[in-house]
């Protein structure tokens, strides 16, 4: 798919959560062409100073008004800023959206039993692949992690999404960091259970996909290879160019170095040298 460069008008930017934001993005053509996983480069507008794009994966798309949705983060001065964005008319209401970037899951064809696990903002970048996933009829867990339950602003819509579908498990298993919804403590408890319990039942998993902090990427990937399912993991990097030329986003792999914004962000898990 080739990139499509679009100036996107922004329809929505709304806080939803501690320093997280939904962002609504009319932009036709990405809606319209992106895969569970990619991502688009965002050249935000006012910051004379900064001119590098920032990369966001897409948490949803609605082919109804052809609008694609980000859940962001504020983190540093990029993101501080896309929150003083606005829907209204002006210079501050359009962004310059490049997409679709990078490489998508794949789950493995035949796969029947799915396990999605997000942590944090990591939520976003899976939901598209659980409704793919929900969609094709296979049995779709989810666990989230979040540091609180104000922060799981993800779990509603992962709810309504498996309440559904063919998955006997009606709503996401979530943890938070301080106890106040769900399991107290780290999601990877969870995932443990959940690999353990499905291999008892002789129902193993065909796959895991799991997008958060690296810590939890990498002792989910150690999880799976232990019990020998197949992972996949989103790696996020520091991005420039985004499209594959300036090697500022390297991922040390078993094949060499690879760049996250061509090569990823999606790699097989046992690929990556962490
Ligand atoms: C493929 C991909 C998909 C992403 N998807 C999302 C998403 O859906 N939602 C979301 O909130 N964020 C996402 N990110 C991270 C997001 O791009 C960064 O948080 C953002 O670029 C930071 O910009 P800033 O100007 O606010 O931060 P800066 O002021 O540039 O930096 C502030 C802090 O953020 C860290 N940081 C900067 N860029 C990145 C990065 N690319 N990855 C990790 N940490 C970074 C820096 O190390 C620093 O500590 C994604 C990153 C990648 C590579
Ligand atoms: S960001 Fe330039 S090569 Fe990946």
């Amino acid at each position: 798919m080739p990139l499509i460069n679009e100036q996107a008008r922004i329809i929505e930017n709304e806080c939803v959560g501690p320093r997280l934001y939904l962002m609504v993005l009319q932009a036709p053509r990405i809606a319209e062409s992106i895969e569970p996983g990619q991502f688009v480069h965002v050249k935000i507008p006012g910051m004379a100073d900064h001119i590098l794009r920032r990369p966001f994966s897409v948490y949803a798309t609605n082919p109804a008004t052809k609008t694609i949705d980000i859940l962001y983060q504020t983190v540093g001065y990029g993101t501080d800023f896309m929150t003083t964005l606005t829907a209204d008319e002006g210079a501050l209401s359009e962004v310059e959206v490049l997409g679709p970037v990078g490489r998508c899951w794949m789950p493995p064809e035949h796969t029947q039993r799915a396990l999605l696990v997000g942590g944090g903002v990591g939520a976003a970048p899976l939901y598209m692949l659980a409704e793919q996933l929900v969609e094709t009829r296979v049995h779709t867990d989810v666990i989230l992690g979040a540091q609180t339950e104000q922060a799981l602003v993800c779990r509603g819509r992962y709810e309504v999404l498996l309440s559904a579908g063919t998955t006997d498990q009606v709503a996401p298993l979530c943890s938070t960091d301080d106890g106040s919804f769900g399991r107290a403590g780290f999601a990877t408890s969870l995932v443990a259970e959940a690999l353990e319990a499905a291999g008892q039942a002789g129902k193993q998993y065909d796959y895991v996909a799991v997008c958060g902090p690296e810590p939890l990427m990498r002792a989910v990937a150690d999880l799976c290879a232990d019990a020998g399912v197949y992972c996949e993991v989103s790696m996020e990097r520091r991005m420039a160019c985004g499209i594959g030329a300036c090697l500022s986003c390297v991922v040390e792999t078993t094949e060499g170095k690879l760049r996250a914004c061509v090569d990823g962000p999606i790699f097989e898990a046992t690929k990556v040298v962490w």
